[in-house]
């Protein structure tokens, strides 16, 4: 079964309500009826009902079993609106300003998940990276004992000899910009986490460079030995290593000869890039040219799981978002 399957599988054991706030997005329209027909988790669409109701019928989607929230119109409109203000004061956020806020479906959504009306939100089919994960960023914030927000990508490639028989976990791909050794570090042991919850893995886990223990010496360098050291102090359960190259945390022989004895090297199924350049770039080249499926960018360390499709994504690319966004639910 392919861990798409597996993760819907798992959705449809303990059903979990996953809200999707751009409610009048054609393939958001679409996902939501399979994602209520399939049993994978309970739908709520945000926007004006008239407008969502119209969208649905051009898009030929059967929203009927669906229930659906107007911020404008909502009960709980004014508390949030109230809660936000509160939230944000510190940050210079009046009231009004508040009030405005919630009427932006995202903001609403993230209101909702954190109200506990909702176990999570996925969106991003119309909105940039930043605009799904901000509200997410000033209302959700990071699990206890977690400061980094990040993400990985489950990556699916045809040739088994690498990670677990084909899968291994990539991150961060999609958030931190330049992370610190810190940041590096908790991208690695959430990175680690992610890949037991959904994946079932056992992580083995390489943070990566273009130096294998100190072959190069560069301020980069430094800044991954660092995190790892970081990691195995906060993490001393974790499986880890690195600096080590690509070809060192993936190959066998290779491995082996650059770092002897490591219980990763050669054999990694969790890869920590050094920065989002480094691990953007090598998502997207290996899904092209090695053809791996790349499911994601899931996003770890939230309080809650908030999620982020890609503005390319397909109908088929939001249920499978929406069904591992439940699963996380599952597991908080
Ligand atoms: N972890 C924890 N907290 C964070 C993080 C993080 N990674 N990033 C920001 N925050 C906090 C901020 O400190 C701030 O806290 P406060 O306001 O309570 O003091 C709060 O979250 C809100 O931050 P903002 O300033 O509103 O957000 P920011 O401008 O820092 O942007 C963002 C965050 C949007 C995630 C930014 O890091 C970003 O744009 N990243 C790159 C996204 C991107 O373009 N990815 C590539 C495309 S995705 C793809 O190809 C798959």
């Amino acid at each position: 079964m392919s861990v798409v399957d597996t993760i819907k599988e798992k959705a449809k054991t303990n059903i979990k309500r996953v809200v999707l706030p751009e409610g009048t997005e054609p393939r958001t329209l679409q996902a939501a009826q399979k994602v209520t027909e399939q049993g994978l988790a309970e739908v709520t669409l945000i926007g004006n009902r008239d407008a969502i109701e119209q969208a649905a019928k051009a898009a030929g989607a059967d929203v009927s079993g669906v229930a659906i929230i107007d911020p404008a119109h909502a009960p709980d409109y004014a508390r949030y609106s109230e809660t936000f203000a509160r939230m944000r004061a510190s940050k210079g956020v009046t009231p009004e300003q508040a009030r405005a806020t919630l009427l932006d479906p995202l903001f609403f959504a993230a209101m909702m998940v954190y109200d506990e009306k909702a176990d999570g939100f996925v969106s991003g089919a119309i909105n940039t990276t930043g605009n799904t994960l901000r509200p997410g960023l000033q209302i959700i914030k990071t699990a206890p004992g977690v400061s980094t927000v990040s993400s990985c990508f489950i990556m699916e490639v045809p040739d088994t000899r690498y990670g677990d028989d084909g899968v291994l976990i990539f991150g961060d791909c999609a958030v931190n910009i330049d992370p610190t050794a810190q940041q590096l570090a908790d991208i690695a042991i959430a990175s680690a986490r992610t890949a037991k919850v959904l994946c079932g893995m056992e992580p083995r886990v390489a943070l990566l460079s273009f130096s294998t223990k100190g072959s190069a010496k560069h301020p980069n360098v430094d800044k991954v030995a660092e995190a790892v050291r970081l990691v195995k102090e906060l993490a001393p359960e974790l499986n880890v290593d690195g600096e080590l190259q690509a070809d060192a945390a993936l190959v066998e022989s290779v491995g082996q000869l650059k770092s002897p004895g490591s219980p990763v090297a050669g054999k990694a199924n969790v890869l920590i890039f050094p920065d989002l350049q480094s691990g953007n770039i090598g998502c997207k080249l290996v899904q092209r040219l090695a053809g791996a499926e790349a499911i994601g960018p899931i996003c770890q360390g939230f309080a809650k799981p908030i999620n982020d499709l890609s503005r390319g994504c397909s109908v088929e690319d939001i249920v499978s978002l929406v069904a591992l966004t439940a699963v996380q639910a599952q597991k908080k």
